[in-house]
């Protein structure tokens, strides 16, 4: 028997098909129901007790040689069939599809709010997310002991208490009315950063865009109409708004403004807990201090500012739950937003 074993053995490392139905049929006579192996597997039952250890050994050593052996064999024959020069030639062959990319959601949205507000005029300004305390801060009529200040809120930069990522985008306000006299008409998109436990509702990474106009007789009443704009652009014709007195230091008076929510028409769901509204930015009449601490004269000008999350309008757009989806990049979540604007 192992003489056999041993035959067999040297005709499967000696075998050379010169094509995959010759490996197909010598796979038959060796491995098949009825082929070489099997019958010898068979004998092996009966063989000496004494005898079984060595033949055993062997007989597995053939079988595994034998299918590795068949394995590769079939792998090289198609390889060599698939790079055939008949077939590389092949002009009418299809290509393989590439798989595109596509566009962040936050990306989508904040383009699409960035449009809507271009179309009112306004254009996007920039700054830096390290900041100094002045353009977060001071210059918008922050207390010195008020709470977003604190090390809870606001990440500073090397334990200097000046220098701190950006808590929101009106640091660009600031460092506009720097630059510019008014009238001013600009929007800020961009990162900001608080110091805040990650959950499905809040990160410590998140966008804004905020917005600020300054010129001669700039009105409440144009705020609340261009708000409206706004909410009737991102949310549908159907959309109204509502304002609810707030606080901001930087503005007075101040409100924070609800969309009526898409998705029950203002009925009442769980998304909007009932109450018909989904609350979607701040907003107000810029503060005279502020204008003062940037040198413009608040006897002269007046403005509106307002700000929002463009997770926050996202979510409420495309129904997203979790927050933390936006920052994961699994394509799974990325790729439904493949065909939106
Ligand atoms: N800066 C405010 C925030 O980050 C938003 C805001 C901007 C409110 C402008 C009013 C006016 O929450």
């Amino acid at each position: 028997m192992i003489d056999k074993i041993n035959e067999l053995l040297q005709r499967v490392e000696e075998f050379t098909p010169k094509n995959l139905a010759e490996i197909e049929d010598f796979r038959i006579r060796i491995l098949g129901k009825k082929g070489e192996l099997t019958a010898l597997m068979e004998a092996f039952k009966s063989v000496a007790p004494e005898q079984k250890r060595e033949l055993g050994q062997l007989l597995n050593k053939l079988k595994t040689t034998a299918l590795e052996r068949i394995n590769t064999l079939r792998e090289q024959l198609q390889d060599a069939s698939a790079d055939n020069g008949a077939t590389i030639n092949d002009m009418t062959r299809p290509g393989s599809a590439e798989q595109l990319g596509s566009r962040h959601p936050i990306s989508l949205v904040r383009n699409q709010i960035v449009e809507v507000f271009s179309r009112l005029g306004y254009t996007v300004a920039d700054g830096p997310e390290i900041e100094d305390d002045w353009h977060v801060f001071s210059a918008l009529n922050f207390p010195p002991e008020h709470p977003a200040r604190d090390m809870q809120d606001t990440f500073f930069v090397e334990k200097n208490p000046d220098i701190l990522l950006r808590t929101h985008t009106s640091s660009i306000q600031v460092r506009t009315m720097e630059r510019q006299k008014p009238p001013i008409r600009v929007i800020c998109p961009g990162r900001v950063f608080r110091n805040e436990a990650i959950s499905y509702r809040a990160h410590c990474i998140f966008h804004q865009i905020e917005g600020l106009y300054i010129d001669e007789g700039v009105s409440f009443a144009d705020m609340k109409q261009s708000l409206l704009y706004f909410a009737k652009e991102i949310f549908g014709e159907n959309a109204v708004i509502r304002m609810r007195p707030s606080y901001f230091p930087f503005t007075e008076p101040s409100a924070e403004v609800d969309v009526s929510c898409n998705l029950c028409g203002g009925k009442g769901c769980p998304v909007c807990k009932g109450t018909g509204w989904l609350e979607i930015m701040g907003c107000g009449m810029v503060d005279p201090n502020v204008l003062i601490a940037n040198n413009i004269d608040p006897q002269k000008y007046s403005g509106f500012a307002f700000g929002m999350g463009v997770e926050r309008i996202a979510m409420l757009k495309y129904g997203v739950k979790d927050l933390r989806l936006y920052f994961e990049n699994d394509v799974r979540f990325l790729h439904q937003f493949d065909t939106a604007l």
